[in-house]
């Protein structure tokens, strides 16, 4: 299965609360029905997703996200073929925290540069990216 963990930014004029309650709606519905699961978090501005499923369907909503006008600016910190699926239990498991710092971000950029030279992330890899937001 494929999976792609990627950061993007809430856009001007959308309100975060609106936003966020609709992306978890839509993804209750949607994920379950294409077997997508994963996790978003979001804090300032940012949303941060890993997201699996086939590749079919993983390539199908990530291109309507790029899409969508509520965010923009998106960066895929990696995409790779897995053998297992990291979150099974969640259709979308989602964390909201207002605390996250300049530092955190700066950890996620690093391990995006890191993903350059890194051909397989392990599970206890994108929970250690997904760790300040919880
Ligand atoms: C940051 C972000 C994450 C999203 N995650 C998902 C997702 O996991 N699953 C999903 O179906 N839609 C997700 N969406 C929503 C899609 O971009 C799109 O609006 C939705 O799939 C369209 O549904 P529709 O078939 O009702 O038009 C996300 C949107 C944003 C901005």
């Amino acid at each position: 299965m494929k999976q792609i963990c990627y950061v993007s930014y809430l856009s001007d004029g959308f309100s975060v609360n609106e936003t966020i309650e609709s992306i978890k709606q839509v993804s209750k519905i949607k994920n379950k029905k294409y077997g997508l699961t994963g996790r978003l978090a979001y804090s300032k501005e940012i949303f941060l997703q890993f997201l699996e499923g086939d590749d079919i369907n993983v390539d199908i909503t990530y291109t309507m996200i790029q899409n969508d006008e509520r965010n923009h600016g998106n960066q895929v910190l990696f995409i790779q073929e897995s053998e297992e699926r990291f979150y099974p239990e969640w259709d979308m498991n989602f964390n909201y925290v207002e605390k996250i710092d300049l530092v955190s971000i700066n950890k996620v950029l690093q391990l995006a540069q890191r993903a350059r030279t890194q051909n397989h992330f392990q599970k206890s890899e994108v929970e250690k990216i997904f760790e300040d937001y919880e």
